[in-house]
């Protein structure tokens, strides 16, 4: 078997980099306006309910997958079941991953430009109305959208040409403690506003009686996301693991820093909101337009929008690299020298699929697919149908292709978990999970 020349250099720089694939815009832009349009807390705890149940047992999986054939995605699904299609699975993530990023980008392209006004523009002196003006120039400004994407990408290429070590793990290790560090300061900063308690409130009381079938969805749909599920590249990124370190410890660490994060998120915003008196239910522009306009009326408010910018783009590169990584890590199957000219061109193409999203906004905004701009139907696409559809092969796959014996085997590697665990987990994998991703589906069909 030819093993992987590339690999983490320790179980740390492991999870940073795939927590770092996690925490990224579904847990600090989407969470928060999904969750305020959806009922605040009641969603907030079944997101972390799907979490536990459905999202750790399937992020269990794709380490297995990973960490036991040590391959990228689509030979580690033909290695384990030789001459069959499951390794559609790994090309479906490719696919997906390469989707996602050209419009994943847009998004943090509009990071890059808020963290330069963050440096450039005095907020204090703006209004509250200013904040719109000036979101809605900025994204439809089509030399600005997509120059802007163009950085973003440029950024991601960098890093992901250096490799696991020298690219990936090293700006993680470096990028993940500084978000950790800035979004404390923020969150401690959001918390000590007047009438703060309003917004925590809204945040953490559950209100069932919002909660539809169709915010239910959402939840699962974002529990996958926020943790990169259903695209393999945990599959991948495990497969850079020494067999020594434990797969279960990584997994939960990674789990509980995603949730952290989610928390303070919503800790960070919806307190500002309820505090200057706005709507929590601003939607997509909440973190571009209302937070701002927070920030612009409190002292040192420019040194805190400084520190949100940079850690969402902190958060939203990392993701970016993990996308990259696998459509790169497919293509070189690890073998070293073809990596720097893969990335580029990769990463050229993602570039040029990405610009109809970035023009949705602008020149394209009337333009439509099934009734949604290029970027919407995209996102929709991808989120709610490839995304889901790749976890619910996956729940398939694993216990059908690798006996629990090897299952077990591999996940007791440097840990010490106890057997009814991990029966725990092979039931939520096996039954549980397919069945939830099925009736969602179901749903969205209309059948039930
Ligand atoms: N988890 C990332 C985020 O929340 C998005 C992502 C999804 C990245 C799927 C990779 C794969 O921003």
């Amino acid at each position: 078997m030819k093993h992987n020349s590339e690999q983490w250099t320790s179980k740390i720089g492991f999870i940073l980099a795939a927590a770092g694939s996690a925490i990224g815009l579904g847990a600090i832009w989407k969470l928060p306006y999904v969750a305020g349009t959806s009922g605040g807390g009641a969603f907030f705890l079944i997101f972390i309910l799907f979490t536990l149940f459905l999202g750790l047992p399937l992020l269990l999986a794709e380490f297995t997958i990973g960490r036991y054939t040590k391959k990228e995605a689509i030979s580690a699904y033909r290695e384990i079941a030789p001459g069959t299609y499951w390794n559609w699975i790994g090309k479906l993530g490719v696919v997906t991953s390469f989707l996602l990023l050209s419009f994943y980008s847009v998004v943090g392209g509009w990071v890059v430009i808020y963290l330069f006004r963050s440096l450039t523009v005095n907020i204090q002196v703006m209004e509250t109305n200013d904040f719109g003006q000036m979101f809605s120039d900025t994204i439809s400004n089509p030399f600005l959208a997509i120059t802007a994407q163009f950085i973003f990408l440029a950024l991601t290429i960098l890093v992901v040409q250096g490799g696991i070590q020298k690219g990936i793990e090293r700006s993680s290790k470096i990028m993940m403690p500084i978000l950790f560090v800035f979004f404390t300061l923020i969150v401690i900063r959001s918390l000590t506003l007047d009438n703060s308690i309003e917004g925590i409130r809204f945040f953490l009381l559950p209100d069932f009686s919002s909660l539809t079938g169709e915010t239910t969805l959402f939840a699962i749909g974002q529990a996958f996301f926020s943790l990169s599920l259903g695209v393999s590249i945990m599959v991948t990124y495990s497969s850079y693991l020494k067999s020594e370190e434990s797969l279960v410890k990584s997994a939960t660490s990674i789990v509980s820093l995603t949730i952290f994060i989610s928390l303070l998120a919503g800790l960070a915003i919806f307190p500002a909101v309820f505090s200057f008196g706005m709507e929590p239910s601003e939607g997509p522009p909440l973190v571009f337009i209302v937070l701002p306009a927070v920030f612009s009326s409190i002292p040192l408010g420019n040194v805190f929008f400084f520190l949100f910018m940079t850690l969402l783009l902190f958060a939203t590169l990392t993701s970016a690299f993990s996308l990259l990584e696998m459509v790169v890590a497919s293509i070189t199957k690890n073998e070293g020298e073809k990596r720097r000219k893969t990335t580029v061109i990769t990463g050229i193409f993602i570039f040029i699929m990405g610009i109809p999203s970035a023009l949705s906004f602008g020149y394209l905004s009337d333009t439509l697919f099934f009734g949604n701009t290029f970027f919407d139907a995209l996102d929709y696409l991808v989120s709610n149908i490839m995304l889901p559809m790749g976890a619910l092969f996956i729940s398939l796959f694993t216990p059908r292709y690798l006996s629990k014996s090897t299952l077990f085997a591999e996940l007791r590697k440097g840990s010490r978990v106890k057997l009814y665990v991990l029966q725990i987990w092979y039931v939520l994998l096996k039954y549980v999970t397919p069945v939830a991703i099925i009736i969602a589906f179901l749903h969205v069909v209309g059948i039930i």
